[in-house]
């Protein structure tokens, strides 16, 4: 059976942006960036980017590419070993574990977006109303699993149209409405009196010392933003053709999702601070915070809308993103139907997602250090499990593998002037080979406690 595809580098493109853009850029961003500094922040940020996360998204899709396999598959070919054959399964079942909780979480967003067009997020008068809301709503085991599953009724519907009809296309379709939406709701923004306020919180460095946690949360979300260490990208490379030039296929990829985390936190500071509400993080900037500054603009139900339409467009492409690796590793192991392989990828996200949907409600009471279960899991994943994933795709590039083998296939479609330059070649072996590993173990030995 014939592998599925991209059309072309383009498709690639949309694809890898659709899976970069997610809930990590629209939610997480702006508040890590006002809670850990503001400008400097992202000062930080673009540096761990720029090291870490960009060297591994190369290397990443660069094992896809060259082996044309998902990423269990791929891990082996490359290293010839079961040991890393194992390693690649394992980030296949990061990213399965991702999905299930992702779409709890799209879940709500989904269920806000239909709150939003019924014009009910923004009539509040008060905070505690808010609240209320709020609570009411993921208090309902209904309410939560039922948009879970109606989330995953429109994955499916996506993923069993295929990697060319299905994946591609419906990013080609969302994408362009999705950078519409954001950009209208900037220019709304800074419209608005008092907008600059917002812009000064995320540009303005407050001159804080540039601290180990700052490094280790710049670090976590430019891993999760780019859809690093669990198969994604892999996967996403595999059905690149060899005729395409790696390198300009993936740098737009990355700054167009860079783009859309600073567009934004300008969106969401510069709309808040003109309702003179500061936001803070968390789950409330999102379901609480915003909709009580939608209540206050001239405009805000169509804002709502609009708002909830982009983060759903973020989290459709980025979920479908996340599931491909078990489908593609289920179509290329054991030569199953696409059809087959999605619908039980989807049931099986469905079931083991149902937890996290409902830790909210029915399983509220389920703690450990303190999270509830999809605090737990977002953090398990994200803190260790991900980076765990990177780390290994670039050991295997830059040391199992070989760096020499690897840029020999690195520069098969490279435009000649960037194979010839010695600044791109320094950097792809400086980066994979020294700077990533090092990083994030260093990263990991501060989190233990060790450095
Ligand atoms: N990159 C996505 C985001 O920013 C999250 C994601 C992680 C998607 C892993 C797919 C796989 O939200």
């Amino acid at each position: 059976m014939k592998r599925g595809s991209w059309s072309s580098k383009l498709g690639f493109i949309f694809a890898a942006a659709g899976s970069a853009v997610g809930l990590a850029n629209i939610w997480r961003f702006p508040y890590v960036v006002g809670a850990n500094g503001g400008a400097l922040f992202v000062l930080v940020y673009l540096f761990c980017l720029f090291l870490i996360g960009f060297p591994i998204f190369l290397a990443e899709t660069l094992i896809g590419r060259t082996t044309q396999k998902s990423p269990s598959g791929a891990f082996y070919a490359l290293s010839g070993s079961n040991i890393w054959g194992f390693f690649g399964k394992m980030t296949i079942i990061t990213g399965f574990i991702v999905s299930c909780f992702y779409s709890a979480m799209a879940a709500w967003i989904l269920g806000y977006l239909i709150e939003a067009l019924q014009g009910k997020l923004a009539n509040f008068s008060s905070a505690g109303e808010i609240a209320h809301f709020h609570d009411s709503l993921i208090g309902s085991p209904l309410w939560t699993g039922g948009f879970h599953l109606f989330f995953q009724g429109i994955c499916f519907f996506v993923l069993i149209s295929g990697v060319r009809g299905g994946i591609e296309r419906c990013n080609k379709i969302v994408m362009p409405l999705l950078y519409l939406v954001l950009i209208t709701l900037v220019v709304q923004g800074l419209s608005l009196p008092g907008s600059w306020e917002g812009v000064k919180f995320v540009f303005e460095p407050d001159f804080a010392e540039v601290t180990p946690l700052m490094f280790l949360v710049a670090m976590g979300q430019a891993f999760f933003t780019l859809s690093l260490g669990q198969g994604t990208m892999v996967t996403y490379g595999s059905y690149l053709s060899k005729k395409e030039d790696l390198f300009t296929s993936c740098l737009p990829v990355a700054l167009m999702d860079t783009l859309v985390s600073l567009l934004s936190a300008v969106a969401v500071f510069t709309i808040a601070f003109s309702a003179g509400i500061e936001p803070d993080g968390g789950e409330s900037l999102l379901f609480q915070t915003l909709p009580l500054v939608f209540s206050k603009i001239a405009g805000g139900h169509l804002t709502a809308v609009l708002f909830f339409l982009l983060v759903f467009f973020a989290a459709l492409t980025s979920e479908i993103s996340a599931m491909e690796p078990s489908i593609a590793y289920l179509v290329d192991r054991f030569k199953w139907r696409r059809s087959v392989a999605a619908t039980l990828v989807t049931a099986a996200v469905f079931l083991c997602g149902l937890p996290f949907a409902f830790s909210s409600n029915i399983l509220s009471d389920a703690h450990l250090w303190g999270m509830n279960l999809l605090e737990l899991i977002a953090f398990i994943c994200s803190s260790i499990l991900i980076p765990i994933g990177g780390f290994l795709a670039v050991v295997l590039v830059g040391w199992k593998w070989g760096i020499s083998k690897a840029w020999t296939q690195f520069s098969e479609g490279l435009s000649p002037r960037l194979v010839s330059s010695p600044l791109v070649k320094t950097y792809f072996s400086i980066c994979i080979r020294w700077i990533a590993p090092a990083l994030i173990g260093l990263v990991f030995l501060n989190a233990l406690g060790v450095v």
